[in-house]
């Protein structure tokens, strides 16, 4: 399916995206898997932050507050109509029950009104499927090409993974404990940063000096996986023996510390699993992925060309959920109305 030159160009078909599988309710229409022609994401940071984190009740019924305005935009900003949409992509796992199960419902619906094919999408595929993705104006970057190793950071997941073709993925290796994305989370609940953790972590680490601790880096040698509970327990132990001696917390050089430990381990195990499994370019998607330490860093050390998409679609969007979708359309698959959430779906070749 990579090959398109000698085929003759497939018709426009424009996909309506839509994503609810945690706390940003997020409408979308993209043409042809890569034309975002309207991309809205009502995000819940504020409601949850409260809660130090996402609380699932209440993001599901905030879903369901929001949804119908943000699809009625994203139809608006992209001067469309629903009978103008061509299929209707959606989210259907891994993610929060609640919550998958609002943007799932919706799109059934729509779907039914005007008989629009339904295509349920892997909320890790997507994420893949942003570096992809440009916007109206701009020029479209090079497709990356395949075979593609990924690196999939996110609040929920950290997983290798090679891309041999479109829809078709091999998992080489995942977390073992917490994500990447969940240790930037509870790590800056520790040290009393805000949340989402990464953020707040990015913009302490300015004044921060990286080796101030020397946190552990868990290379798990010889497997392609990854570990962060014990470098999140170090940094606990740091901040429980400076409170012990009641002196103020170094929250920048504890920050900077240890970002610089994930981001080691995150760059080291994608360089060398690229090299080893001969991929020919590599792809960084994912919350974390918004992280300026990891972008910079993964393109310094690099000798592969590195895709890694604008910050505006690093974090969840709809826009990378219409662009998978569009690849399952195209080849041929479409799901029923008895299709239900997968909260805990695998990175999957539907
Ligand atoms: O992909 P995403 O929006 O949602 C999930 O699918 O999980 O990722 C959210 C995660 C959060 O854990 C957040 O702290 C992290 O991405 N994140 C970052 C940054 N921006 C968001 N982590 C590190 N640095 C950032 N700049
Ligand atoms: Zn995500």
């Amino acid at each position: 399916m990579s090959e398109t030159g000698s085929q003759a160009p497939l018709p426009t078909a424009r996909l309506l995206g839509i994503e609810t599988s945690c706390d940003e309710t997020a409408a979308s229409v993209v043409e042809n898997g890569r034309i975002i022609l309207s991309n809205l994401v009502a995000s819940q940071v504020d409601l949850h932050a409260q809660y130090g984190g996402v609380f699932p009740e209440v993001a599901s019924r905030q879903h369901i507050r929001t949804i119908y305005a943000i699809v009625e935009q994203a139809l608006y900003q992209a001067h469309l109509t629903l009978k103008d949409v061509d299929a209707i992509a959606v989210t259907r796992g891994p993610g929060l029950p609640g919550s998958l199960v609002v943007g799932l419902n919706v799109a059934k619906g729509l779907s039914i009104c005007i008989c629009l094919p339904l295509v349920g999408v892997n909320h890790l595929v997507a994420h893949l499927y942003s570096a992809w993705l440009h916007a109206v104006d701009t020029q479209p970057t090079p497709e990356p090409r395949f075979p593609l190793l990924a690196l999939i950071v996110s609040g929920g997941h950290t997983e290798l993974v090679l891309m041999e073709d479109h829809l078709r993925y091999r998992r080489l290796g995942a977390t073992l404990d917490d994500a990447a994305g969940e240790a930037f989370d509870k790590v800056s609940r520790l040290i009393g940063l805000g949340y989402p953790g990464g953020p707040a972590i990015q913009k302490a680490v300015h004044t921060g000096n990286p080796k101030a601790f020397d946190f552990p880096r868990a290379w798990l040698e010889d497997t392609w996986d990854f570990s962060f509970s014990g470098l999140k327990t170090a940094v606990l132990r740091e901040v429980q023996k400076i409170s012990g001696r009641d002196q103020p917390l170094p929250v920048a050089d504890l920050a900077a510390s240890f970002q610089a430990a994930v981001v080691d381990v995150l760059v080291g195990k994608t360089l060398r699993a690229a090299t080893v499994l001969g991929a020919k370019e590599i792809l960084v998607a994912g919350g974390v992925s918004a992280n300026q330490a990891l972008r910079q860093s993964i393109q310094a050390q690099s000798k592969l060309p590195v895709h890694i998409p604008p910050l505006s679609l690093c974090t969840d969007n709809a826009a990378m959920v219409a662009g998978a979708g569009y690849y399952r359309f195209i080849a041929g698959q479409r799901d029923l109305l008895d299709m239900d959430v997968l909260p805990n779906w695998p990175l999957s070749e539907v």
